[in-house]
């Protein structure tokens, strides 16, 4: 697996998951600024990695979306991104190699390979454009990013990540990378960590790993239940890397042709899904819209529903570092 993040609160979370995994071999991690900036961001990973006791490479990327003002989510995430509970700085290096290249190189030495993206997609579109072949070595694209039915976090028809960087996404989402969609609107209600389950986590935690997972995430829990009235903690990012790791965790998927809003004035970073299938190439026209013109086949997998108890079961047993075998 190769992992490209905007290192912040729930972000960790998702590093935390893969690297302790026994069953995932982490080869790389991709920074890219979102949440925070780039630099905020790569301290945050190799923190993450060096609490994990690991030495996994981290490259820095992009520090600005392609044609974007750089937007951050601090208000969210805290001033350092991780809750504001400023940790000391890890001395676990960045590499000097660019994120691009680690991208590219990595994804091109290991056919198969799972890319799971956890920001802005700018890194990713810069990989893709550059060597465009190396789609054919991705067996599975697992993106945290957008909303399938349109209730944005960031504005009402936008999913943070997506917003930040909608020309990257775009051309991801064309790119042929094999993408599976994990909308945001999958890690609200019942997909929350609830007051007993946080103290649950952090209870199963070893290595300081449950408190950690716990703490950098406050604000949002916050944010979460005051602002947007939502039952607990939401962990957008850990909830994908749990599909990317158990793809069974999502019990309700289907291809659609997708794409992302790059122009409207109210609907920048859209993912506009085709979910009856009426613009898809192949797909039955129900549209009475003459000017309809389709679109291609469809290109993503879109995961609608996911099973939370086996998701909320896995972050358990990566904190607790339990895993069978
Ligand atoms: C996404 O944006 C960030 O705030 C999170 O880390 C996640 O990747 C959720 O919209
Ligand atoms: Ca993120």
């Amino acid at each position: 697996m190769i992992i490209d993040t905007d290192t912040a609160s729930d972000d960790a979370v998702a590093l935390i998951m893969a690297l302790v995994n026994p069953d995932i071999e982490v080869l790389g991690i991709t920074i890219v600024a979102g949440n925070v900036s780039l630099q905020q961001a790569s301290i945050n990973a190799r923190y993450t990695v060096q609490l994990c006791g690991q030495t996994i490479p981290v490259y820095e990327g992009a520090d600005r979306p392609l044609q974007r003002t750089p937007a951050r989510a601090e208000f969210f995430h805290g001033d350092d991104g991780m809750g504001n509970m400023h940790y000391p700085v890890p001395e676990h290096p960045v590499e000097t190699k660019p994120a691009v290249d680690a991208l590219i190189e990595t994804i091109r030495d290991n056919p198969g390979i799972i890319l799971v993206t956890l920001g802005p997609m700018t890194n990713i579109a810069n990989a893709v454009s550059k060597e465009p072949d190396i789609v054919n070595n991705v067996s599975r694209c697992v993106v945290m990013g957008g909303v399938a039915c349109t209730v944005g976090n960031i504005t009402p028809a936008a999913e943070f990540n997506i917003w930040c960087d909608p020309e990257a996404a775009r051309i991801c989402f064309h790119s042929g990378l094999p993408i599976e969609m994990v909308g945001w609107e999958l890690c609200r209600g019942e997909a929350n960590l609830v007051e007993a389950e946080i103290e649950q986590i952090k209870d199963a935690g070893v290595e300081g790993l449950g408190e950690f997972a716990v703490d950098i995430n406050r604000i949002g829990y916050q944010i979460n239940r005051e602002l947007l009235g939502d039952p607990g903690m939401a962990l957008p990012d850990p909830v994908a890397m749990a599909i990317a790791i158990d793809p069974d965790i999502c019990v309700k998927q289907s291809r659609h042709y997708v794409d992302i809003e790059c122009h409207g004035e109210l609907t920048r970073g859209m993912t506009v899904v085709d979910q009856l299938n009426i613009a898809a190439e192949g797909g039955e026209n129900v549209s009475m819209w003459e000017p309809l013109v389709k679109q291609g086949p469809p290109n993503v997998t879109v995961c609608w529903e996911i099973d939370a108890p086996r998701w909320k079961a896995l972050l358990e047993q990566s904190v607790g570092r339990r895993f069978p075998g």
